[in-house]
């Protein structure tokens, strides 16, 4: 923890500072480059992500007994490559029921298919597939510090970065805290609290009449959080100290575990049990394998050969265990009990 500027008003919670470091005018994500400028995620890292986002989105189809009109909804949708992606690989007849929604914060693309409406907020009712890629560990958190006494306080934070911490936590983010992630004495000791992501979480969820609401993020779980928190930068693909000035994405990863009982305390999800699997699991169980092709097809089709091997070091990519396939996926069944996956 040091010392920083002197002006009482330039220290905020990292909630209010992130909202406006990330989302307000000039925020990092309403820059022309967009996210894949900074980072990769699983949507840029392969092709396979959205082919098996399709292959689920038809599954959730069958499973509605393929309705006249099918969503699918793409929360936080960057530039919206995800549901491009999705619509180049739906089968024809399943395409031509789907209403394509890209929901994001930053300006449409020029050059996006028209068939994509793209909006800042989600639709009223989705009937099919909510599918929230990356999006919740960019809802802004605060942090809370033990200190030198043992008392979590808020964390206030400089527009440079430099910290300073605030009053004892009280009320619902100390109840957050003591539920989801008690924080130990030991000064120093960090945890970001996700009461927002919860309610954000539940309150997409509620935007689902029928299907499955769907979150994959970075994550941990109760009993396993990290000591020092996970809050922090990413600027032009490396990982950075994290600092409210607009130049960095600021992320910490999400307790979705919390999130999938705030989903399912909502009346609509009453009765459907939510699912917390690896991306490894989720993938594998929606045909994305890292299994090399048999080295015969070298002589009898060079060519396939090699696009099946690409394959391959693409789908190992986004299952790797210490990579992307650490990933959580939370699904959310709603009026529906018939499991996707
Ligand atoms: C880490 S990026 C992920 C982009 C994309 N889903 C992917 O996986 O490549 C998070 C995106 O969520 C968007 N976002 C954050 N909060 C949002 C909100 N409340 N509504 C819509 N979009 C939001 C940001 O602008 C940003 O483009």
């Amino acid at each position: 923890m040091t010392k920083g500027p002197g002006a009482e008003s330039a220290w905020r919670g990292w909630r209010a500072a992130t909202e406006d470091a990330l989302y307000g005018p000039g925020g990092f994500y309403r820059r022309p480059e967009g996210p894949a400028g900074h980072f990769r995620t699983s949507v840029h890292a392969s092709p396979l992500f959205a082919g098996a986002v399709a292959r689920l989105l038809c599954r959730v189809d069958e499973a509605l007994g393929r309705p006249e009109r099918l969503d699918f909804a793409d929360l936080g949708a960057g530039r919206g490559e995800l549901v491009t992606g999705v619509l180049a690989a739906l089968p024809a007849e399943v395409v031509a029921r789907t209403r394509a929604y890209a929901v994001e914060l930053a300006d449409r693309p020029a050059d996006l298919d028209e068939r994509i409406d793209w909006r800042d907020e989600l639709p009223d009712t989705i009937t099919g597939l909510l599918f929230a890629n990356e999006w919740l560990d960019n809802v802004p958190v605060d942090v809370a510090e033990t200190d030198p006494a043992g008392v979590p306080r808020a964390v206030l934070v400089a527009p440079d970065g430099t910290e300073r911490l605030g009053e004892p936590l009280e009320g619902p983010a100390a109840d957050w805290l003591a539920r989801w992630w008690p924080l130990p004495a030991e000064p120093g000791a960090r945890a970001e609290i996700g009461l927002p992501r919860d309610l954000a979480w539940a309150a997409a969820v509620r935007r689902v009449a029928r299907g499955l609401a769907v979150a994959v993020d970075y994550t941990h779980a109760l009993g396993a959080r990290p000591l020092f928190g996970t809050l922090t930068g990413f600027r032009e693909g490396r990982e950075t100290t994290p600092v409210p000035d607009g130049t960095c994405d600021i992320t910490a990863h999400v307790a979705l575990d919390a999130c999938a009982v705030a989903g399912s305390a909502q009346e609509n999800t009453a009765g459907a049990a939510p699912r917390l699997l690896t991306q490894r699991d989720a993938l594998r169980a929606l045909d994305v394998t890292g299994a090399r092709p048999p080295l015969t097809l070298a002589t009898t089709d060079p060519a396939g050969y090699v696009r099946a091997l690409a394959r391959a070091g693409e789908a190992a990519e986004l299952t790797a265990t210490g990579g992307l396939g650490d990933f959580g996926w939370l699904l959310q069944p709603v009026g529906t009990d018939q499991a996707p996956l």
